[in-house]
C-alpha cells in the first residue's frame, strides 16, 4: 500500500528533543537533506521538561575519569564502560558546542558556568539554565537553530513503522500526520539513514514525569521492524515527584534532584529525617537508593507519600534558583517557603531501549535510535541523575558523524535500486493490512561479550510477518488500563506474582483486540505501542530474578552478579502468543 505523499531525504530524523535535534543539525551543517517529523510540536517533548541540568566534567577539579566512576556506580554493574567513557570524554566539548548553538547556561559570580550536584555525583558538575528550566532553554536554543537552518520539519506526525528495502535496511518510515495541508493522512519519508529519537516511555505507568506524548513509539516502531531492544526492565522512579493525591494520573510536576543538590532533605511524617546513615551521600545517594528508601518508609509508615523539607532556601532563593518548581508548589496550593512538599517516586526514565553500538547503530540497517529511545550502554541498571541530556547531545553528535560518512561513501542517489518497500500501515488498505504487524517477544539473556550490532543481524522480520492473532489495533480507552496494570504490577516494587498478573491481563488486553474494530487515529496507535512495550518490559522483569538499580524485586532482594550481570535483549517473533 503506497502511503498518500511521500518526501525524500538522506536522513529522516523521528523526534524533537534534544536528540533529535542535535542530530538534524549536525547532520544538515554537513549537507545532508533531513527532515525532522515530530508526533506534536517541535518542542513537546520531554527535553522541555527536564528541571536540573545537564551533567558533564567542567568544573574545576572535576575530570571525565570521577564522572565515569559515578556513572558506573549509579549503573550498578551493567553500564558499557566504552560507552560511557565516550559519554564523559566527548560531554564537556559537546555541552561547549550546544552553548556555541545558542543555549543560555546560568553562570557562577566568576563568570564561569554555574555547577550544582544531583544524586550519585560526588562533585558539583550540572549545569543548569533558568535556575531549574534547563530543558526548556536547550529546546528553545536547539529549535531556534533548527528553525534559522531551514531544516525541514513535519509537526502532528505520528511515526507509525519503519520502511525497509528488499535487503531488510531501512529505507524511511511511514507515519500519520494530522491537520499538516497537503501533508495531512498517512505519508512517508523515505530516507536512506532512519534516526529514531523519539523519547521515553513513561505513559505506560499512571504516575509520571513524562508529558502525554511519551508512549514508547519509537520502541514500539523498532521492535516490528525486527530490532533488539535491552535493558527495558530497567525504569528509573525519581524519587521526589510531587505527590498530589491518590487518583493523581498522567504527567506529574517534578521537584528536581537538584532541590536535594542544594540543602533540602527529605523527612517523613513525624518529621524525621530518614536517609542519614542509609548511604554516605545521604538525599544524594543515587537515585534507586533514595526511590527505595522513600518506599520503605512509606510502608513503615503506611503512608502514600513522604516530604520535601526546602523551608530553609527562604524566599528569595526559591524565586531565584528554582522559579519552576516555586511556580508549581503554588499552583497546587504548596507554598515551599513555609510548608513540606508532599513527594513520592513516579516513573522517569526507561533506562533500556533500542540496542546501538557506539554510533547509535541499533540491530537493523540504517536503523538508529539516539536519546531515551536507545540503550547506548551508558546507564545500565539505574541512570546518573543529569547523563540522559549529555547522552543525546554526545550520541547524536556520533550519529551525525556516521551518517554524513556513509552518506559520503554511497553511490550517488540515483544509482541506488529501488528500495521503497511501504511495511503495512493497518486500515490503510485494509483488505492488505489488516492488522498491527507484531509478533511476540522473545528475549534472549545475552552474557555481554560482543555488540552483536552494525547491521549484521536481519532477525525478526516482524514488518513484513503476518499478523498474529490478537495484533491488532488497540482501543484508546485501553491505556488507562495499561497504566494501571503497569503501576501495579510492574511499578517500583516487583514480584513473580504480580509480573505474573501484569502479563496475564496485558495478553487478555492483546487477544481480546479485534481486526477492524478501531479507527487507526494517534490514540489506538498510542495505545497499541503502549501495549507492546508493557508486554516486552513485564516479559524482561519477570525473568530477571534480582534487584539490581532501579530494578527492584520483591521476592529476590539481593544483587546477583554471578547469574545476572548480564543484558536481557528482545526480539519480536511473528508467531503470535
Ligand atoms: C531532576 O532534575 O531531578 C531530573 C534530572 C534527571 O532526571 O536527570
Amino acid at each position: 500500500p503506497a502511503p498518500g505523499w511521500s518526501i525524500d531525504a538522506d536522513v529522516a530524523v523521528v523526534g524533537s528533543g534534544v536528540a533529535g535535534l542535535t542530530v538534524a543539525l549536525r547532520c544538515a551543517a554537513q549537507g545532508l537533506r533531513t527532515v525532522v517529523v515530530t508526533k506534536a510540536q517541535l518542542d513537546d517533548g520531554s527535553t522541555r521538561w527536564a528541571q536540573g541540568g545537564i551533567a558533564a566534567a567542567l568544573g574545576e577539579g572535576d575530570s571525565p575519569a570521577q564522572h565515569l566512576d559515578d556513572t558506573l556506580v549509579a549503573g550498578a554493574g551493567l553500564c558499557d564502560e566504552d560507552a560511557v567513557r565516550l559519554l564523559v570524554t566527548e560531554g564537556p566539548a559537546a555541552v561547549r558546542r550546544l552553548i556555541d548553538t545558542g543555549a543560555t547556561f546560568d553562570r557562577d559570580d566568576a563568570g564561569g558556568i554555574a555547577l550544582t550536584r544531583e544524586g550519585g555525583h560526588h562533585r558539583r558538575r550540572i549545569a543548569h539554565a533558568g535556575g531549574d528550566a534547563t530543558g526548556a532553554e536547550i529546546s528553545r536554543a536547539l529549535v531556534a537553530a533548527v528553525r534559522a537552518a531551514g531544516i525541514e520539519t513535519v509537526e502532528h506526525a505520528l511515526v507509525l513503522d519503519l520502511l525497509k528495502s528488499p535487503s531488510g535496511a531501512a529505507s524511511g518510515v511511514t507515519l500519520h500526520v494530522m491537520g499538516e495541508g497537503a501533508r495531512d493522512g498517512v505519508g512517508a519519508v523515505r530516507a536512506p539513514a532512519v534516526v529514531l529519537a523519539t523519547g521515553g516511555m513513561g505513559q505506560v505507568f499512571s504516575a509520571t514525569t513524562n508529558p502525554a506524548v511519551s508512549t514508547g513509539d519509537g520502541v514500539a516502531l523498532a521492535l516490528r521492524a525486527g530490532a533488539e531492544v535491552s535493558d527495558l526492565e530497567f525504569v528509573q522512579f525519581h524519587p521526589t515527584v510531587m505527590w498530589l493525591g491518590p487518583d493523581a494520573e498522567g504527567q506529574q510536576p517534578l521537584v528536581s534532584e537538584a532541590v536535594r543538590g542544594e540543602g533540602a532533605y527529605l523527612v517523613d511524617g513525624s518529621g524525621a529525617r530518614f536517609m542519614v546513615g542509609q548511604h554516605e551521600l545521604a538525599e544524594l545517594a543515587p537515585r534507586d537508593v533514595v526511590a527505595k528508601a522513600i518506599m520503605r518508609r512509606m510502608g513503615e509508615e503506611g503512608s502514600e507519600h513522604v516530604f520535601l523539607d526546602g523551608r530553609h532556601f527562604g524566599s528569595a532563593m526559591w524565586a531565584a534558583r528554582f522559579p519552576t518548581i516555586l511556580a508549581a508548589c503554588l499552583a497546587h496550593g504548596i507554598d515551599p517557603v513555609r510548608e513540606l512538599i508532599p513527594v513520592a517516586p513516579a516513573a522517569h526514565y526507561a533506562s533500556g531501549g533500542v540496542r546501538t553500538d557506539l554510533s547509535g547503530r541499533t540491530t537493523v540497517p540504517g536503523l538508529f535510535a539516539c536519546g531515551e529511545a536507545a540503550c547506548t550502554g551508558v546507564h545500565g541498571a539505574n541512570r546518573l541523575a543529569s547523563n540522559s541530556l549529555l547522552e543525546g547531545l554526545v550520541f547524536a553528535e556520533r550519529i551525525a558523524s556516521g551518517v554524513a560518512a556513509s552518506a559520503a561513501a554511497a553511490a550517488p542517489r540515483s544509482d541506488l535500486p529501488p528500495t521503497h518497500h511501504p511495511a503495512p500501515v493497518p486500515g490503510v488498505t485494509p483488505a492488505e493490512a489488516p492488522a498491527v504487524p507484531t509478533g511476540s517477544a522473545t528475549v534472549t539473556p545475552d552474557n555481554g561479550d560482543g555488540r552483536r550490532v552494525g547491521g549484521t543481524q536481519t532477525r525478526g522480520e516482524a514488518a513484513s510477518a503476518d499478523p498474529a492473532p490478537g495484533d491488532h489495533l488497540i482501543a484508546p480507552e485501553a491505556k488507562a488500563e495499561i497504566q494501571r496494570l503497569m503501576t501495579r504490577g510492574a511499578g517500583v516494587l516487583r514480584s513473580a506474582e504480580s509480573l505474573t498478573e501484569a502479563t496475564t491481563a496485558l495478553t487478555r488486553l492483546r487477544r481480546e483486540a479485534k481486526p477492524d474494530a478501531e479507527q487507526p487515529c494517534v490514540e489506538t496507535w498510542e495505545a497499541t505501542n503502549l501495549l507492546l512495550v508493557a508486554r516486552v518490559l513485564t516479559h524482561t522483569a519477570a525473568l530477571r530474578e534480582e534487584t539490581r538499580g532501579c530494578h527492584w524485586r520483591e521476592d529476590h532482594p539481593t544483587r546477583d552478579d554471578a547469574a545476572w550481570r548480564r543484558h536481557i535483549l528482545a526480539t519480536l517473533t511473528p508467531d503470535g502468543g
